[in-house]
């Protein structure tokens, strides 16, 4: 079975008590996303291989240490994922990005795929999915099926707020797929939105609604 790493660090539980306040305007929304996302991505990279390199510093030689192999891919599912981009990027600028483009139909609330880009060497890389709901788990589960089927070398999923109904979801349907959040809230309501969660993700980002 998968892990599930709840990364509650104090800097992210303040920025995400900022995220979730309905009062936050889109600028600061943004800004938040992608600074709870660097966080996390600190977290989430901290098994990354890495190997011995022989370097000289103005003192001396010396053994030290660097990433090994092609090293990650970055997938966002779009929309809401796009903002998590930036603040993964600035640990990680080498990083391959694909997007896979999936959004809840408003009916069904099932994901319909509209849009898939992936890198090329994708199977020589571990990949970090983002995308900053894991609502259902629909969303997650049906974009990380579409990844495997290009055989990465592994995969982890990468979001800022779970609701417990989907990630139980996701774990039965990916338990290979490690899980990273910055918080577990208590239930879904009605309509499937988080809850107490921040609302629509997307829109809070892009300012659509
Ligand atoms: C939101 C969110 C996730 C999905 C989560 O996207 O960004 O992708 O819902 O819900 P699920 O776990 O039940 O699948 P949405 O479909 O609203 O599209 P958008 O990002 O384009 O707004
Ligand atoms: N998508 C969102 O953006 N928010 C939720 O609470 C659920 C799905």
């Amino acid at each position: 079975m998968s892990t599930v790493t709840i990364t509650n660090h104090p800097l992210i539980q303040h920025k995400l008590s900022i995220l979730r306040d309905k009062n936050t305007s889109s600028k600061d929304f943004r800004s938040l996303v992608s600074e709870i996302a660097t966080l996390e991505c600190y977290e989430a990279t901290r098994d990354l291989p890495v190997q011995e390199v022989e370097i000289e510093t103005p003192i001396c030689k010396c053994v030290a240490h660097n990433l090994e192999g092609k090293k990650l891919a970055f997938v966002p599912i779009l929309r809401a994922g796009l903002g998590m981009v930036d603040g993964v990027l600035s640990l990680v600028p080498s990083a391959r990005v694909g997007h896979i483009g999936l959004y809840r139909d408003p009916e069904t609330l099932k994901p319909v795929e509209y849009y898939c880009k992936l890198p090329v060497d994708i199977s020589e890389r571990d990949v970090i999915v983002l995308d900053p709901m894991l609502a259902t788990g629909g969303s997650a589960i049906d974009a990380i099926s579409l990844i495997k089927e290009r055989n990465p070398k592994s995969i982890k999923f990468m979001g800022i707020i779970a609701a417990p109904e989907g990630l139980a979801a996701l774990q039965k349907a990916h338990p290979d797929v490690d899980i990273y959040c910055a918080a577990l809230d208590e239930k879904l309501n009605e309509h499937c939105y988080i809850v107490p969660g921040l609302g629509d993700a997307g829109d809070r980002i892009f300012g659509t609604k």
